[in-house]
């Protein structure tokens, strides 16, 4: 299965682009999101319209249209996918690809991604096996791209031999082949929790904090990615279910901690949310009125530690267990003693002092702090942080068995 899998469907010319519009279905019935580039040679066979409709998301065409790139970067584009596929591969764009040409939209994605690539070729069989066309298919080889057919039979041209286009069922299945091996967490269970609590006052009132959830979110849907089974605690956010993560919504920190704890046991556990420290002692169970005397006092109560409780859990602690701490001052020094405190493997430990602008921002400078010591990380989006840290996560488990 392919969900939460994001693939760059890189359509070029040839006439066996019409089952690029099939190889959409059956990737998207598999749970894969779909996003198309179409180079001009494509277009000539299948049109922008069919592939947009089928693959429900925007087409990408030109390298320099400047609303598509203000909307999603070149570079974006070819990032944002977890593996870029090209179908059908002309002969054209196997020696584009090889010489690192960059003349158009799909090549200069070919060229700037760090994503794996996979191409299904299609041509006449004497442009297969032209010495030209072998020798760019040895280079790409080499480089790691990875090939699915082509087959041998009837051509367009009349001719017969190698050339002719795996089906879409055939691609299909070896992008589910090719996750199913660069899942280094599968069987691994992952706890994430993200976004903000709210304490209730009384029904309709209650006490919150600013989190948008966007770095929890991200953790989990990176960890999923890798074929971890995650499940997502979360607070209230404005944020789409990340794909192929159980979402678990809760309101209050009492419930955030009930919800992990059902939850496990897991793997790995990482505590991202912002949980209100302190609830309203006694909620009150009707709305709160003006009563003329003024206003009301509330009595606030401790509300549990999740990241300190899921570290001390008895019998099923998580064999590794993340925290993230956001520190103005002396980052390194609170962060350590916040890892002893809480009884967790690892605290993330972002410096949120003015400076950085991190508070409200899109970036995080974080140092992980962890048993081995201190390492800093350059400063980066929280998609990358979360990256990182799912990478940093695949090594530690795997050297823990
Ligand atoms: N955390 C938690 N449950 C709480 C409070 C915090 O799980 N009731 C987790 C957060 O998810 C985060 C870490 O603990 O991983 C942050 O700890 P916290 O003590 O709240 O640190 P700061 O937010 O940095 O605040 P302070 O420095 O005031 O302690």
């Amino acid at each position: 299965m392919l969900h939460g899998k994001r693939v760059l469907l890189i359509v070029s010319g040839g006439i066996a682009a019409y089952k690029s519009l099939e190889l959409i279905r059956r990737l998207r019935e598999r749970g894969a999101a779909v996003r198309c580039v179409l180079t001009r040679g494509g277009a000539q066979f299948v049109t922008p319209l069919s592939l947009s409709a089928l693959s429900e998301d925007k087409v990408y065409t030109d390298l320099f249209s400047l609303t598509d790139e203000a909307e999603m970067g070149h570079i974006q584009l070819s990032r944002d996918a977890d593996l870029l596929l090209v179908v059908p591969a002309s002969a054209d764009i196997l020696a584009k690809m090889a010489q690192g040409l960059a003349d158009d939209l799909a090549t200069t994605a070919l060229l700037a991604t760090d994503k794996e690539v996979m191409v299904a070729p299609a041509m006449n069989v004497r442009m297969w096996t032209h010495p030209a066309t072998q020798a760019n298919l040895e280079t790409l080889r080499a480089r790691g791209v990875h090939f699915v057919g082509p087959a041998e039979g009837d051509m367009a041209c009349g001719e017969f031999g190698p050339g002719r286009m795996a089906e879409p069922d055939e691609i299909a299945d070896a992008v589910s082949d090719f996750f199913e091996s660069s899942a280094p967490l599968a069987g691994r269970r992952a706890l994430v929790t993200s976004g903000p609590t709210h304490e209730p006052i009384d029904p309709v009132r209650y006490i919150a904090n600013r989190s948008s959830g966007r770095q929890g979110h991200a953790i989990a849907a990176a960890l999923a990615r890798r074929g971890a089974q995650t499940t997502l605690v979360s607070g209230p956010t404005n944020l789409p279910d990340p794909g192929g993560v159980e979402v678990v919504r809760v309101e209050s920190a009492r419930d955030m901690l009930e919800a992990c704890e059902k939850a496990l046991p897991a793997d790995v556990a990482v505590c991202a949310a912002a949980v209100a420290d302190w609830r309203v002692a006694r909620a009150a169970n009707e709305k709160l009125k003006k009563n003329g005397a003024g206003a009301p006092t509330l009595e606030m109560a401790e509300n549990p530690d999740i990241l300190a409780t899921l570290s001390a859990t008895a019998n099923t602690r998580p064999a590794l267990v993340v925290g993230f701490a956001a520190e103005t001052e002396n980052v390194v020094e609170h962060a350590t003693a916040k890892r002893e405190r809480k009884g967790c493997d690892w605290i993330l430990a972002n410096d949120v002092s003015p400076s950085t602008g991190t508070f409200g921002g899109e970036d995080n400078t974080i140092h992980l702090v962890s048993a081995d010591g201190v390492e800093d990380w350059p400063r980066m989006s929280k998609s990358d942080v979360a990256e990182r840290l799912a990478d940093r996560i695949v090594a530690a488990l795997g050297a823990a068995e």
